[in-house]
């Protein structure tokens, strides 16, 4: 063997509902398509077609073996109006759970995944401290329609980047460039995933059931200084760490509303999560104001600097914020060819497995290819391959891998041979 997964580590998938489902027209992502904002044009009613083909997927996730499932609900479909609930979607999503719990796939449900119904967005989304309750009615709808089948929440998904993709760099809708709006979003979104935190396990417990799990995903990623002996670099890494992570990481795990993150209702403070969700994908290199990569090191498909490290560092970090069982709700990369994803995965899961830390769940991004958000159909982050115009789906190399580490409970020395060895990172 060349590692061993850690004892009881378990290993899935992760998918959001936008990027895989198709056919839903009411949310802001098909607004923001519509406006040709997308680079290759693709359509997210279209994506993978998974709406339709939920049974086809589940299936091969369980002939891969995969053991968990990280998913999303899509709001738009669930509450096509702010007055309007939509039984068909809420039986539908009962069906897919039900049949995924049969097949042996435990899940973990994700209720915001940084699309919204248009109504929301109209009445200014995230902005205002009056649309939480909107957001809440949400939580509270998904729990009673599916809180008898699920007993894993993530509140919210990377409020940082979804912050600050939209209301920063203004490069997803609603397209603002605002420093103030960024920082409000995230500040409202905090209120969000405590009060949502609460309701869920509220609820939970009044419908008997005591084994409760709560998180939201955390997109950490390691801002290092280009030049650690440039003082100015050094700054603006801190500074950077701080408005992008720092400071709403404390303030959704602790209840500690620290500069910039401003609080606007009353909320006191405590430990608002049951488990640590760690997205992570890259890091940083500082030596301006925004996303810098190192110069000589290995890189993915979009140009993120490959760096295994970085997951260790970032969990540790959010381990001594508070300490709970860690789970990887997001690591993966692009890679069209699918050529570099084995040693990805394998870099990776070897640091988690070798280090101290309680990693409990590791969910690879993602199962399919999907629509990848700004870049469309052209970005390819899947353990298995999509052909958008015929929607067949076939399982990859990585994802071949990727079930003979769940097969082995680990790498073994032939099956390192076999997919990982030859393969290189390209600079
Ligand atoms: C998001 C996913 C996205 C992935 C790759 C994460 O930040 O949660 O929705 O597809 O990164 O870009």
């Amino acid at each position: 063997m060349v590692f061993e997964l850690k004892p009881g580590l378990l290993l899935g998938a992760a998918s959001a509902a936008t990027q895989i489902e198709g056919g839903d027209s009411g949310h802001n992502w098909n607004d923001w398509y519509s406006r040709g904002n997308i680079k290759d044009r693709s359509n997210p009613a279209r994506s993978t077609d998974h709406y339709n083909r939920w049974k086809e997927d589940a299936d091969l996730m369980a002939s891969m073996g995969l053991q968990i499932y990280r998913f999303g609900i899509e709001w738009a479909r669930l509450c096509p109006t702010e007055d309007t609930v939509d039984e068909a979607a809420i039986a539908h999503y009962r069906e897919e759970i039900t049949y995924l719990k049969e097949k042996g796939i435990n899940l973990l449900l994700t209720i915001h995944h940084f699309t919204n119904p248009m109504w929301f967005e109209k009445k200014g989304g995230f902005t205002k401290v009056e649309n939480i309750k909107h957001y809440l009615d949400l939580v509270s709808l998904v729990v009673k329609s599916f809180g008898d089948l699920v007993s894993e929440y993530i509140t919210i998904n990377e409020p940082n980047v979804y912050a600050t993709s939209s209301y920063f760099f203004g490069e997803w809708p609603p397209g603002e460039k605002s420093f103030m709006s960024a920082v409000k979003v995230m500040s409202v979104m905090t209120v969000c995933h405590i009060e949502a935190y609460k309701l869920i396990h509220k609820m939970r417990k009044e419908m008997g059931y005591d084994d409760t799990k709560v998180s939201f995903a955390n997109h950490v990623r390691v801002f290092d200084p280009a030049n650690p002996r440039n003082l100015r670099h050094r700054i603006l890494a801190s500074l950077l760490d701080r408005f992008f992570q720092g400071a709403i990481t404390e303030a959704m795990c602790l209840g500690k509303f620290k500069w910039p993150i401003r609080k606007y209702l009353p909320v006191e403070p405590g430990e608002y999560i049951d488990f640590i969700a760690l997205n992570y994908y890259t890091r940083t290199t500082v030596f301006r104001f925004g996303d810098g990569v190192k110069k000589e090191a290995p890189k993915n498909d979009l140009g993120w600097e490959i760096y295994p490290e970085g997951i260790i560092r970032c969990a540790e970090r959010l381990y001594d914020v508070l300490k709970r069982p860690i789970y990887i709700t997001e690591n993966g990369t692009c890679d069209n060819k699918d050529i570099f994803r084995c040693r990805y995965i394998y870099d990776h899961l070897k640091k988690l497995c070798e280090s101290e830390l309680p990693v409990e769940r590791y969910y690879h991004w993602c199962f399919c290819d999907n629509f990848e958000w700004l870049e469309g159909e052209s970005a390819r982050f899947g353990l298995v391959y999509v052909d958008y115009n015929t929607q067949t789906r076939t399982i990859k190399r990585s994802g071949e891998f990727f079930s003979e580490i769940i097969k082995a409970n680990g790498v073994t020395k032939e099956v390192f041979d076999e997919y990982v060895k030859t393969q290189q990172y390209h600079y």
